[in-house]
């Protein structure tokens, strides 16, 4: 009976484990993004203008202005609408997209990034812009009001600094809201290859981690997006650029046909 017991107790402590570590990890993710850590890195991994440079600044925006362009005219869309962006950091995508754009929504978990994209786009046009705080432990909150108003869904350089899976599926299920049938969703993540070091590890610590914590092979994203309701249409890799590598970039649409959970 003692012995039953024991094991128990054993398995519960192993099934409470994990949740407790994604809890851990989660905490400091919110805490790292929530504000600049004063020596100019979180600026940096934020990619402000300031953090990065004037010329990788304008590098992010305008290469990704042009693959969204190359997989648009592909997929026959029109031009990108009300653009939203989850994860905007410091504005590089949100100064090159707002111009073309009829509206541009900012989402994103610190206010000093927010402020700072908002700087960036009245620097460079009139577009209507609307700002959204995501908090960490309610992501969807922020998309309260959204369904199906967006024509165009961004996420860059932001699936390898989500605290693993789970988080990755909310990201891609709020797409998939948001978007009116036939709208599409463009976005980056972080690939692995065979060799165990690409990896990402989101059993460590995060702040050590950043942009090695959330990875997939090329086809485990593409079946996660098409689970979310997006049916993943094109791809394009980018192994290496100033910044990092091992960039894959998808473009997924909302089926016309798709069922919304909510
Ligand atoms: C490397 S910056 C990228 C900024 C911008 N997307 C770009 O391409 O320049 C990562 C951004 O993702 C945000 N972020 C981190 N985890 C997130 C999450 N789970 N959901 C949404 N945004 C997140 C951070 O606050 C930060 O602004």
């Amino acid at each position: 009976m003692a012995l039953r017991g024991e094991r128990f107790i054993a398995a519960a402590v192993r099934a409470l484990r994990p949740r407790r570590h994604d809890a851990r990890i989660g905490e400091q993710a919110a805490r790292y993004w929530s504000a600049s850590d004063g020596d100019g890195s979180w600026e940096s991994n934020s990619h402000w203008r300031d953090g990065i440079g004037d010329e990788a600044f304008e590098e992010v925006g305008r290469d990704h202005w042009e693959m969204y362009q190359r997989f648009a005219r592909a997929l026959g869309v029109q031009t990108p609408g009300t653009v939203i962006e989850w994860g905007a950091g410091g504005g590089a995508n949100a100064a090159a997209f707002a111009p073309r754009a009829q509206r541009f929504i900012a989402a994103d978990i610190s206010p000093d990034n927010l402020a700072e994209c908002s700087r960036q786009v009245k620097a460079v046009c009139d577009t209507p812009l609307d700002i959204r705080r995501i908090d960490l432990a309610d992501p969807d909150a922020a998309a309260d009001g959204l369904r199906h108003a967006c024509d165009t869904f961004l996420c860059l350089y932001v699936i390898e600094v989500t605290t693993g899976v789970d988080a990755v599926r909310t990201i891609l299920g709020i797409a998939q809201r948001v978007l009116r049938p036939g709208g599409m969703a463009f976005v980056q993540m972080k690939y692995h290859t065979g060799d165990g070091r690409t990896r990402g590890r989101p059993g460590l610590a995060y702040t050590r981690n950043l942009a090695l914590t959330t990875t997939f092979t090329i086809e485990e994203f593409w079946q996660l997006a098409d689970e979310c309701g997006l049916a993943p249409q094109l791809i394009t890799l980018v192994p290496r650029n100033r910044l990092d590598g091992r960039y894959a970039y998808y473009a997924l649409i909302k089926p016309d046909t798709a069922d919304d959970p909510r």
